[in-house]
């Protein structure tokens, strides 16, 4: 049945899963009585195609998949949440990550009862290959990276993940929530070539669309399909599938704004240097910037009291005294920065 079969957990390789009534029939046009929906109330009245068949068409066209390698989830989360259902058989599998990275990955691991093993970046914040291949082990299932990651701003090297791929036989999970902000090509295009590959984007970041809760896995059927099997029926709702389809044909708009947000992150870097309280601003390939300084509970705790709200990251590991500064607007970069001198000429 192939290696990612032998992968997957044994009850979740037995699951009959639910077949919903518009899994049955998927004609338009037809007198539907077999959902027990309301009649009235058109068109919210209806359950959502459960298959997503419109948005992955799109979706797929745009970033030269095939639609069965596609996997949409309710934000980038449940995807994240689904793959440790489908692959780590909880008391006895672990995954294996980088710290610091995005919290979310430990937090759904705990959720589902599987030992999550963390990796400390490089003091420069680039991966260590050889730590991450010495912490898995025979229960290893899953491998997350994050590139570029959060919060440390960088993106992992091709011949990183290369060699990664050719020792780990588990899942492999790239979260690229942030790679619309990159000038690195991300790794979807690998996923022909390595099936234990999975690739996360999302809605939430460069298409501003965070409010309707749009992720997408991309990986090889086998992944894609096991994904499908666990996941609720109607995961993705029909005003989340209306605006989706409506977002991706704007795609001009996008790259405008991502532009816009690059600009601005890049004005802040030279901004951020000069300050006297900065120590190090870290480069970014997100649409955020790290910034080492010499009292970050300071900082930001003034910047609260002016209703400028960052995030101190001074508690995760490589980043003592560390903030994550999210790139608003171009004018709330100002204010920012405008505060941020404020605070330097009172503490004088
Ligand atoms: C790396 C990373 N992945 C995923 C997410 C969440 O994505 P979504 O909104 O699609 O659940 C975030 C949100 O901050 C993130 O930083």
């Amino acid at each position: 049945m192939g290696a990612i079969y032998s992968l997957i957990r044994q009850n979740i390789r037995d699951l009959k899963p639910y077949s919903s009534a518009r899994d049955e029939y998927t004609g338009e046009d037809a007198v539907f009585l077999d959902a027990n929906e309301n009649p009235y109330f058109h068109p919210l009245n209806r359950y959502p195609d459960p298959r997503q068949r419109d948005l992955k068409k799109m979706i797929a066209g745009m970033k030269s998949v095939s639609e069965k390698n596609i996997f949409l989830g309710n934000g980038s989360d449940e995807a994240i949440d689904i793959l440790i259902r489908a692959f780590c058989e909880p008391g006895t599998d672990n995954i294996v990550s980088i710290d610091p990275t995005y919290g979310m990955y430990e937090v759904s691991a705990a959720i589902n009862g599987t030992e999550y093993r963390k990796v400390p970046l490089k003091s420069d914040f680039s991966l260590n290959v050889d730590a991450l291949r010495d912490s898995s082990d025979q229960n290893t299932k899953i491998i997350f990276l994050c590139s570029p990651n959060n919060p440390t701003g960088n993106s992992f090297t091709h011949s990183d993940i290369n060699n990664i791929v050719k020792w780990f036989n588990g899942i492999l999970i790239i979260d690229e929530a942030y790679i619309d902000f990159s000038v690195n090509q991300g790794f979807i295009g690998m996923i022909d070539r390595i099936n234990n590959l999975v690739v996360l984007q999302t809605m939430s970041k460069a298409w501003g669309k965070a409010g309707i809760r749009l992720g997408m896995a991309f990986a090889g059927e086998q992944i894609t399909d096991v994904m499908n099997k666990i996941k609720p029926p109607y995961n993705i709702n029909s005003l989340t599938i209306h605006e989706g389809l409506t977002t991706l044909g704007n795609e001009n708009e996008k790259n405008m704004r991502v532009s816009q947000i690059i600009n601005d992150r890049n004005r802040l870097f030279e901004k951020m240097q000069k300050l006297k309280t900065v120590k190090k601003v870290y480069p970014s390939d997100a649409n955020f910037l790290l910034v080492e300084v010499d009292d970050a509970a300071g900082i930001y705790n003034y910047l609260i009291s002016k209703n400028i709200i960052i995030r101190n990251r001074s508690g995760i590991a490589r980043c003592k005294n560390c903030l994550r500064i999210t790139i608003g607007t171009t004018e709330e970069i100002e204010q920012l920065l405008k505060a941020w001198i404020n605070y330097e000429t009172s503490n004088k």
